[in-house]
This record gives structure tokens, C-alpha cells and sequence, in this order.
């Protein structure tokens, strides 16, 4: 097997490479126009807050909200999380999350049941096709709901396989019964069309570099109508600076200090990529990639696929007799960048059976092609034959 070029398939984690458009902006920004938004009258700092507002109207077309103040830009999907579990949670709350869920949920929640503010329990999101068991899984959290409940968290697409949880219903499922519904979008923004909205959702928490196509360095928070979480951080954005109170609206509630305009700016060409091409036509390639890889794969004694009866961007998988970390370095040496272990989510692994040195996670973005399938399931094939236990 010849090594003929680097194959990522690590785009759960970040996506790589970046659309030209992205990189093209970033370099504009930095030679351009990056001053500081928000904090003169300048030219330079009219132009990064010009292109911040741009970037929030297009998130916020994206997401299927009408204002853009909804918007609300963060560092990633984790500091977004605990901005809105941390500053919408009362003391004595009880919070219902799926058992998918990834470190950016169970931390924040796990922390503050141990400072005695809150409770939580899981509820099952595994109970046959996620595609097709929305009432299943409802019934579940109606099952586990409590009077002092009040809110449910979950992912909307695993970050270790491609199940997807039923979320338009699960939103509506809260509201008739007077719950928050907080997603993380950290799998699906990009992947799968999410209209914030429309699915019921009253607070969306994405990153912009993996499905959005942006640089590592910011994320975003899409509020539904009225809700106004408190502040996970105060300090000065150039609004009110004379009082002491954060502004009581948003985004300027949220966004204390020197926002990451590059990584906007960036963004705002990622989000152009991925609308120009369309997100249904790309979680389509990313399926029919997946549905090659587990057809490859499946009849091979010694492997494991986890949950592979659901098809998207990420694949589990374990090869008899190798640890995960094993694998990912053999694969790197074929020039296939993967992420072996737990991928911040002990919850997930646990719902999904892994052993106790975790998995292999494939991962596909949307540059990815059936060759790069073919190099991937031939390595996999060495590696099994010449290290594996079969
Ligand atoms: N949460 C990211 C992952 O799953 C970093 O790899």
C-alpha cells in the first residue's frame, strides 16, 4: 500500500483543510481591517464591527432565527454551554440530559450538582433507530421528569457515531410541558439543517470550526425568542461602559472583552461554503461515505463497528487485540489522522459499550472522497491482518 497523501478524517474534531474563502478572509482581516469592533470610531474598528454584524445576520439566517441579536458569539460550543446552563439554571433545578452526551454538558451540570445547586439524571437515547423512536425517547424523559425539572439537554448528533437525536420533538415535548431545551449543535451545525425556532429550541450551542468551516477560536450561542440567560462573564464591550451592570440584552450580555474577529471573519466565508453548497447535499455525501466505509468494513472478522446502523459523519469502530490508541498511530503512520480513546464523552462510551481503552472515531467533512474510503478500509485491512487479534 503506497502512502500517497495525508487523509483527514478527524472533522468531528475540527474541520481541515478550510475553504479558501476562509483563509483568504482571515488574511483580509489581519492586513484589512482588524481593529478592535465595538470600541472606537475609527475605520478600522467600524469595519471588524461591520463584519461581526455580518456574521451574525448570516448565523442567524442559518440557524432559521429572525433577529440577529439572538447571536451571540463565544469562544466554542463549551464556554457557550456553560454561558447558558450556568446563567439560566436556579438553585434546586433538576436537568434531564441524554446519555450521549459530551464532557461540554456533563462537566458543567456535574460541577454544580456538587456545589449542591442542581440535580441531574440521563435519560436513553438508545432505544432502537434514534431516527424513528421520538416518542420512545420522549416518553423516557417524561418517565424521569420531576416538579422541580426544568430543563433538558441534548446533543443533537452524537460525537462519537452519527446517531441523531429526535430534536424537533423533543422541543416540542418540552414546551407543552414547560421546559428549556438547550442543543449542542457541536456535530450537527452544518451537517444537518437545524431551524432554532422551528424545532423549539431555546438555546443552540455550535462551534464555527468544525461543520461551519471556520478557524478554531470562536463559537456561537443561538437564543430562542425572549430567553436571556445571565452572564458567564462580565467586563466592558464598549455598551453602557459608565455602569457597572452588564447590558440586560442581548449580545452585548454576553460579549465581554475583545471578541475573536478573526475567527468571525472566517467564519462568515465558512458559512457561505457550506450555504452555497447546501447542508442537506453535504450530510448526503458524508452518508453515501459512511455507508461505503461500513459496507467495507462489516463482513471483516475482528472489527467492531458501534451503532453503525446509523449513518452520518462519524464512524466507531475497534480492531480485536489493539488498543484505540494502537490503531490511531498505525493509521497515522499510513497518513490517516483519526481520534482514538474517549472523545470527552464517558457517557457516550459507556451507552455504546466501548472497552475500557475507548475507540477509533472516523470522521468525514465534506472534501472527503470514496478514495480516501478505499485508502482507509485497505489500512485498517493491514493492520488487522498484520497487529490485530483475528
Ligand atoms: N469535541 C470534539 C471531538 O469530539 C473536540 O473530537
Amino acid at each position: 500500500m503506497e502512502r500517497k497523501r495525508l487523509i483527514y478524517l478527524d472533522h468531528a474534531a475540527t474541520t481541515f483543510p478550510k475553504p479558501r474563502a476562509v483563509t483568504e478572509e482571515v488574511l483580509r482581516c489581519l492586513t484589512q481591517y482588524g481593529g478592535n469592533p465595538g470600541r472606537g470610531s475609527h475605520a478600522l474598528s467600524l469595519a471588524a464591527a461591520e463584519k461581526i454584524f455580518d456574521c451574525r445576520c448570516l448565523a442567524a439566517r442559518f440557524f432559521g432565527v429572525s433577529d440577529p441579536e439572538r447571536v451571540f458569539f463565544t469562544v466554542n460550543t463549551t464556554q457557550g454551554l456553560n454561558t447558558v446552563l450556568k446563567g439560566l439554571l436556579r438553585a434546586g433545578d433538576h436537568v434531564l440530559i441524554s446519555d450521549l452526551e459530551h464532557n461540554a454538558v456533563y462537566r458543567p451540570l456535574y460541577q454544580m450538582e456538587k456545589q449542591g445547586r442542581i440535580t441531574f439524571d440521563t435519560f436513553p437515547s438508545m432505544t432502537g433507530d434514534c431516527r424513528k423512536n421520538a416518542m420512545r425517547i420522549c416518553a423516557g424523559i417524561a418517565r424521569r421528569l420531576r416538579p422541580e425539572t426544568t430543563m433538558v439537554v441534548c446533543t443533537h448528533v452524537s460525537n462519537l457515531c452519527s446517531a441523531m437525536l429526535p430534536v424537533r420533538e423533543i422541543g416540542r415535548f418540552c414546551h407543552r410541558h414547560g421546559l428549556l431545551f438547550v442543543v449542542d449543535g457541536a456535530q450537527s451545525a452544518g451537517h444537518v439543517p437545524i431551524f432554532v425556532d422551528e424545532m423549539e429550541i431555546d438555546a443552540l450551542c455550535v462551534p464555527g470550526h468544525k461543520g461551519l468551516y471556520g478557524p478554531q477560536g470562536c463559537g456561537m450561542v443561538i437564543l430562542g425568542k425572549g430567553i436571556l440567560p445571565e452572564a458567564l462573564m462580565e467586563g466592558g464591550n464598549g455598551v453602557n461602559s459608565l455602569e457597572g451592570e452588564m447590558p440586560d440584552f442581548s449580545p452585548e450580555r454576553y460579549e465581554a472583552g475583545t471578541l475573536p474577529t478573526v475567527a468571525i471573519a472566517g467564519l462568515c466565508e465558512g458559512i457561505r461554503a457550506v450555504e452555497s453548497i447546501g447542508t442537506e447535499t453535504i450530510f448526503e455525501h458524508e452518508k453515501a461515505l459512511y455507508r461505503r466505509t461500513e459496507e467495507l468494513l462489516s463482513e471483516k472478522k475482528g472489527l467492531t463497528l458501534y451503532a453503525s446502523e446509523y449513518e452520518g459523519a462519524a464512524l466507531l469502530l475497534n480492531v480485536d487485540g489493539l488498543t484505540s490508541e494502537q490503531v490511531g498511530s498505525l493509521l497515522n503512520e499510513d497518513g490517516i489522522c483519526v481520534r482514538s480513546g474517549f472523545h470527552c464523552s464517558a457517557l457516550g462510551h459507556r451507552t455504546l459499550g466501548t472497552p475500557s481503552h475507548g475507540a477509533v472515531r472516523v470522521s468525514f467533512g465534506m472534501y472527503n472522497d470514496m478514495q480516501d474510503v478505499e485508502y482507509l478500509c485497505q489500512s485498517l485491512e493491514r493492520i488487522r491482518k498484520e497487529y490485530g487479534g483475528v
